[in-house]
Order: structure tokens, then C-alpha cells, then sequence
């Protein structure tokens, strides 16, 4: 009898080796800020997996294959989670975006029948091998900046076809899937009934199938909270987990509905008062926080500090999207985070870690460099942690390990 050999990497002489410490979530107060860290350490993993951290000092003798690493100069972080993303669709949205730097706004475009519906009619003209590329090449560009997981929703479709397709597009491309059944009105349905009442028959018991989670883009100009409840506790009863957009321009209601269902989450919260800020502190929805949408659309930042300090277990995630934020770097948006909402680097460490794993079920298995942990690890070129978010827009990423693999690396600039 062969066994296949144990594949094991080892990645040696790091600076720092840096994590959110013990093993709950989601972190919130105190514990946000709490990392473990390490100088001059080392980390082993087998089978994807990892088996220790420490000190080189202390590693112990190895014998066999062991792949090996050289960490010198560089300072390891847990593989990043990104927990919101619109990561397939076609075309793009550029001109509209050099309409928005002339003025326009992107509620006066959405309302015009530009926006999210401008993406959706490329999106549904679209082969599923072309949205299957689209997912490719944006996890490709997440990959490079560090995320090692990401949740990708669908919701430029709004067509039976096109929304199956393109969850299922995300789940080839190894993402995590969500259906954003309820992101828009397509222009072929009267009214949001209407149409809840196509995509909860028609689309909801095959995308239950296939998504983990399902979210609703509650705000003036999509859907309210009569109809956000609706879709909701029809996905919740087919079997899928809770999201939603809200407070992103108003407050409609959203943090209550997120609230009284169990959502895993709420993202944006751009528009959220004190009151909002304090319910969501006392619940165990996690706020999403998407500091680069706000920027893209130059709008007001959410009131990170206040529902951190009140003790809300808060994500952050880049929104990546053609209209409203076309980002896929966490890395900017941990920098956004420390310079606009007062989030301290370990806090939105954890923020882009632990709690965004949390969000999408994971927190068991990914956001900590801790034995029994996936082997997914981000090596910053860079003399301290702290430079994933101090180098504003800069190229800190050094390499990418994945499932023990290495999934990309700035000298060897090839994925496995
Ligand atoms: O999270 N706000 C709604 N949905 C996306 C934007 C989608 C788009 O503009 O295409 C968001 O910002
Ligand atoms: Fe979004």
C-alpha cells in the first residue's frame, strides 16, 4: 500500500507573523483590536492546512519534502477575506463615472435607467462562458491584492438564466455565492411585487441550490421594507443565509429588518443614525463597512468609530462593483479605514479576517494563521505588518499562498 506523501511548505524567517488572536467570532470591543503576533517566525502547513507557527528559534527538525519559503523582509498575514463583492458582469461603467465626476449623481442615474440596469443589459447579452470570465478575471485582480476567499452575488441579471449563471459562475471561479435576487427592478416588471413574485416562483428554488446567502438592495429607488421582508423570508425558508444592502443613501428601515430576521449581516450603513448604530451593537448582525463605495461616490463615510465604540462586530469588504466601487484592493480599503473611520490596523485586520469570514459562515476555518486553519497566507513586502493599510494605494503585497499552495507572488507572477 502507497500512501501519497504529506505536501508540506514551510515559509521560514519572517519578520513578523501577525493574526487576530483566539479562536471566537465575530471580535468586537476590546477583542478587535487583540493580535498575536510574532518576530522572526516561521509557520508550517500541511496538506493545505497549518500545523504550527512560532519562533525559528524554535522549529523543530523536519525531515522528508518540505517545500520552503524565504519570508525575509517579508511580514505574514492571514489570506483576506473579502465578504462583498459584484464580481460578475459585463461591460463597464466608465462613462458614467466621468458623467458622475462632471456632476451627475449616481441616484439621478439610477433613477434615469442608467446605473445597476445599464449593467444588467450587458450582463444579460452576455454568454455564461464570458460572465465565467469575468468572474476569473476579477478574483484574478483579488488574488493579486491579497484576498484569499471572496463572496461574489449575483444581481446583473434579474432574469431567470442570467441570475443562475452567474451565481454559478462565482461558484466555478471558488467563490462564495449570493443571490441578489432583489438588487433592482428590471424594467419588464410593474412594480417590485411583480417582480418579487417572478423571482421567488421562478428563480429562488434553483438559486437556493446553489447560493449560500441571499441579499436585497433596500434604499429610495429599489426595494422598501415591506418588499425586502418579503424576498427575505422567502430566501430564509428556502434554506439561505441573510444579507442586506441598507442605509447606504436613507434610513429605510433596514437595521430592524436585518435585526428581527437574524441577517448575518448589514452592509454600507452610510446614512445610519445613533439609534441604528445602538440596536446593531446590542444584536449579532455584523455591520459591513464599504469605506471605498462612499469615496467612489463621494459621499458621506458610515460612523465606523461610534458602532465599533458602542461594541457592533463590524467587516470590512471593498463592494467591488462596475458603478459604485471599482475596487477589489482590501488592502486600500484597510488604508481608508485607518485615515477616514478611525479604525486602528488591528482592528481592520480583524475586520477583513475573522468577522468578514464570520459573515460568510467561515470563521472556523479561514481569517487566522492558527493550527487547523486553511493555509492561506498574505506575505506583505514590508518591514511591519501595519503597511497593509500605512502604504495608501501602494504595492504591498509580496505573494499569496492559498490552500498551502503558492497562488501568486510578485517574482514569479504565475497563479497555480
Ligand atoms: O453595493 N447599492 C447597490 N449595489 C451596489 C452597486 C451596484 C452598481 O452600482 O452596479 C453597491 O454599491
Ligand atoms: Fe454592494
Amino acid at each position: 500500500v502507497s500512501v501519497a506523501p504529506a505536501s508540506r511548505l514551510l515559509i521560514r524567517d519572517l519578520e513578523q507573523l501577525v493574526t487576530p488572536a483566539g479562536r471566537d467570532a465575530p471580535l468586537r470591543g476590546s477583542a478587535l483590536a487583540d493580535v498575536d503576533w510574532l518576530d522572526d517566525a516561521y509557520m508550517l502547513c500541511e496538506d493545505g492546512v497549518i500545523v504550527s507557527v512560532g519562533r525559528m528559534g524554535d522549529l523543530p527538525a523536519l525531515d522528508g519534502d518540505v517545500v520552503e519559503l524565504d519570508g525575509r523582509g517579508h511580514c505574514a498575514i492571514p489570506g483576506l477575506v473579502d465578504c462583498h463583492t459584484h464580481p460578475c458582469f459585463a461591460g463597464d461603467r466608465v462613462e458614467e463615472f466621468s458623467l458622475r465626476a462632471a456632476g451627475a449623481s449616481y441616484e439621478e442615474l439610477h433613477a434615469a435607467g442608467g446605473g445597476i440596469l445599464s449593467t444588467v443589459r450587458a450582463t444579460r447579452a452576455a454568454s455564461e462562458d464570458e460572465l465565467e470570465r469575468s468572474v476569473r478575471r476579477h478574483a484574478a485582480w483579488m488574488l493579486r491584492a491579497g484576498t484569499t476567499t471572496f463572496e461574489g452575488k449575483s444581481g446583473y441579471g434579474l432574469d431567470r438564466d442570467t441570475e443562475l449563471a452567474s451565481l454559478r459562475a462565482v461558484a466555478a471561479m471558488g467563490g462564495v455565492p449570493t443571490w441578489l435576487g432583489a438588487h433592482a427592478v428590471p424594467p419588464e416588471f410593474d412594480g417590485a411585487d411583480a417582480y418579487l413574485d417572478f423571482a421567488l416562483t421562478e428563480v429562488l428554488p434553483d438559486a437556493a441550490g446553489i447560493a449560500e446567502a441571499a441579499d436585497v438592495f433596500l434604499e429610495r429607488g429599489a426595494f422598501d421594507a415591506t418588499h425586502a421582508r418579503r424576498y427575505l423570508e422567502g430566501c430564509r425558508d428556502a434554506g439561505l443565509s441573510l444579507r442586506l444592502h441598507g442605509d447606504q443613501f436613507s434610513e429605510s428601515g433596514a437595521v430592524s429588518l436585518a435585526i428581527e430576521l437574524g441577517a448575518r449581516s448589514i452592509d454600507h450603513l452610510e446614512a445610519t443614525g445613533t439609534d441604528g448604530a445602538r440596536a446593531l451593537a446590542r444584536s449579532d448582525v455584523v455591520g459591513v463597512l464599504l469605506p471605498v463605495s462612499a469615496v467612489f461616490l463621494g459621499r458621506p463615510m458610515p460612523a465606523a468609530r461610534a458602532l465599533v465604540d458602542a461594541g457592533a462586530a463590524v467587516a470590512l469588504a471593498t463592494d467591488f462593483n462596475p458603478g459604485s466601487a471599482f475596487c477589489e484592493s482590501l488592502p486600500l480599503v484597510c488604508s481608508l479605514a485607518c485615515s477616514q473611520l478611525r479604525i486602528s490596523p488591528a482592528e481592520a485586520l480583524a475586520a477583513c479576517t475573522v468577522n468578514a469570514a464570520h459573515v460568510l459562515g467561515r470563521a472556523d476555518r479561514v481569517g487566522r494563521l492558527a493550527p487547523g486553519f486553511a493555509a492561506d497566507v498574505v506575505l506583505l513586502e514590508a518591514p511591519d505588518w501595519r503597511y497593509l493599510a500605512y502604504h495608501l494605494g501602494g504595492d504591498v503585497v509580496g505573494a499569496v499562498v492559498r490552500g498551502g499552495d503558492l497562488a501568486w507572488s510578485r517574482n514569479r507572477r504565475t497563479a497555480s
